[in-house]
């Protein structure tokens, strides 16, 4: 790969990725390293979420939830991420956030296994995670083992250590497959067939793979999942998450009222008997719990849209050359000035991210935004230096957008423009 911006021009002549960007409204002199946070907004999204809100809602009112499918709308969300995540369209559905989702599933995980005959004498009562999940995944867990009553705990370990400590008192393996800080992916396959070997089941959060990368729950023989739409699905903030149970899982909790905990009148088989007894939805629809949000279903699609557009091993591909030129050029760019790359240099064990540590990441971070750079901060594990996360949605990155981050990265860094009050001082959203 050529190391001058001319040769980034050239490989952007060349991407056949390049006319995507055009669908979406990109404010101009930005480079937005921030997808794999916050998806960029998509051109279509305004005018969808105005038609919805203007005719739908404004003239076609309550009618609109029949004449207009919004009462499908979770549904087909979740069939078009279906569509990318390497799952049946009766197995997904759109709603809650992804934390929701997690409650879901991870209390019908549980609930499953709880129901398994025992295959040996040991209890099987561990919800295996690692350390440094994303928190709200180890909140929900640590949530579910308090209010299980002693029947479940969470046992965290470091991601090197995971396939060691799966043994027959794990439960539930949870794990984030792409990690948020560092990007580095784990092994679904392996970790899933593990899992099943020891008797356990599986919750995967795909927040930083749906739509970043090809998924294949179906092959990976995967439980349970959930993500966000948000991020690289370019659904808005906010948007509905999505949850996948695998359909021999649907069919084994037909019977069981309660295996999804969360019962409300969404999941429940006919809501419009308005029955006072709940009688749960045969399959995926009984994760669905109260009212949909309608406008933003209808932004998450148009999101959703863009990457099948482009197809989602075109995107990986791109992907992994745009987060090899970065790596590349940081290391010939940027040597000797406190960067210490955070993230798998081997490709395939990398997500669309890349992340670098710096004693002095937040203003460095804050810096690069002020030239209009725009990645994250995150701090550092267990008094580990910060840091600076850089998303690449190569839906609308270009090759010469790479080149121009990191020049103003190695500026930034030589000349210590980041020490400045104004960049040092912390703000609410990092
Ligand atoms: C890995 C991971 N899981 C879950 C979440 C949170 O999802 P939500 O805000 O939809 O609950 C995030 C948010 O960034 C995340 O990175």
């Amino acid at each position: 790969m050529s190391l001058t911006r001319a040769g980034c021009l050239a490989l952007d002549a060349n991407d056949p990725l390049a006319q995507h960007r055009s669908a979406f409204a990109l404010p101009d002199g930005i480079v937005y390293l921030d997808g794999n946070s916050l998806g960029a907004l998509p051109v279509t999204t305004a005018a969808r979420v105005r038609e919805v809100i203007e005719d739908e809602w404004g003239r076609g009112l309550i009618g609109s939830w029949n004449d207009a499918g919004w009462i499908d709308a979770s549904r087909r969300a979740g069939s078009k991420i279906a569509r990318l995540i390497g799952a049946a369209d009766d197995e997904v559905i759109c709603a809650d956030s992804t934390s929701v989702n997690l409650f879901k599933v991870l209390a019908a995980a549980l609930r499953l296994e709880q129901r398994r005959p025992p295959v040996t004498e040991h209890v099987r009562d561990v919800i295996l995670s690692e350390r440094g999940s994303f928190p709200t995944d180890l909140y929900v867990a640590q949530a579910i083992a308090e209010i299980s009553g002693g029947r479940c705990r969470l046992v965290t370990v470091s991601a090197d250590d995971i396939a060691y400590h799966i043994d027959d008192g794990t439960a539930v393996l949870l794990l984030t497959h792409v990690d948020y800080r560092s990007g580095r992916m784990h092994d679904m396959r392996e970790l899933t067939r593990r899992a099943h070997f020891a008797g356990a089941l599986t919750v995967w959060d795909l927040a930083h793979s749906a739509g970043a990368l090809p998924v294949d729950l179906a092959e990976a023989g995967a439980d349970f999942a959930v993500g966000c739409g948000y991020k690289y699905l370019n659904g808005g903030p906010g948007a509905p998450a999505f949850v996948f149970v695998a359909r021999r899982h649907l069919h084994a909790m037909a019977d069981d009222r309660f295996a999804q905990p969360l019962a409300g009148w969404f999941g429940h088989r006919a809501p419009f008997e308005f029955s006072p007894e709940y009688e749960p939805a045969a399959g995926i629809d009984r994760f669905g719990v109260g009212t949909p949000s309608i406008i933003a279903l209808a932004a998450l699609e148009c999101g959703v849209d863009t990457v099948l557009a482009a197809g989602i091993d075109a995107l990986r591909s791109k992907s992994v050359q745009l987060t090899q030129l970065f790596i590349d050029l940081v290391d010939n760019r940027c040597a000797n000035l406190g960067l210490g790359l955070a993230s798998p240099r081997e490709a395939a064990r990398r997500g669309s991210q890349v992340c670098y540590a710096h004693d002095h990441a937040s203003p460095v971070m804050q810096a690069l935004i002020g030239r209009g750079v725009v990645g994250d901060y995150r701090p550092g594990q267990a008094g580990e230096p910060g840091i600076l996360r850089f998303g690449f949605a190569p839906l609308y990155l270009r090759f010469a957008d790479v080149w121009d981050a990191v020049e103003a990265l190695r500026d930034i860094l030589a000349t210590r423009a980041w020490d400045r009050p104004k960049f040092i001082e912390r703000r609410a959203v990092t």
